[in-house]
């Protein structure tokens, strides 16, 4: 999924839902057959969806609310706790820097700089090409290997120029 994604939407009394696929549904509705609460579903619903569209947003909070049987808003507010989900299309690659205490003072600053300036755009951007998106978030847990990130779903540790220069050339391709 990348930046320029769209989706499939259909419209119910005037509000717009995401078109679910047949996977994503059956996904969900095992996490509902797994939790006394409907609404406890919500976190494994979120991964699925974010699984099919890279991001999540507004119809798709329409989507899930009516698979789960809960409130749209019950799933909006759900959502903004869990801040690790994008909430608007972002690239390929999702690069997350800490910028927490210990990344902080192992030169996490130094290292958001210079992922700028290889990238060419700034912190909250996508490259045009859709492959990467840089965000500076909160601690991720990792820091006896500051400055560290996560990138999708994998953590990038111990970092130096060195070794983010690999990376980005290997996801580059
Ligand atoms: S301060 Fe960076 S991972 Fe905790």
């Amino acid at each position: 999924m990348n930046a320029a994604a769209t989706y499939q939407t259909v419209e119910k009394a005037g509000v717009r839902v995401a078109v679910l696929s047949p996977a994503t549904v059956e996904k969900i509705k095992h996490a509902l057959g797994r939790f006394p609460k409907p609404l406890s579903a919500v976190l494994p619903a979120f991964h699925a969806v974010h699984e099919q569209f890279g991001y999540l947003d507004e119809p798709m909070y329409e989507a899930i609310a009516e698979v789960l049987g809960v409130t749209r808003a019950e799933v909006a507010e759900a959502a903004t706790f869990y801040t690790l989900f994008p909430k608007q299309p972002v690239g390929k690659n999702l690069i997350m820097v800490c910028k927490n205490i210990s990344c902080a003072l192992r030169g996490a600053d130094n290292l958001i700089s210079y992922l700028e300036k290889r990238l060419g755009i700034k912190v909250g951007e996508t490259t045009p090409d859709g492959k990467f998106t840089i965000w500076k978030v909160e601690c991720l847990g990792s820091c006896g290997t500051a400055p560290m990130m996560q990138v999708n779903d994998q953590f990038h540790e111990n970092l130096t120029r060195g070794k983010v220069d690999a990376l980005l050339e290997k996801l580059a391709k």
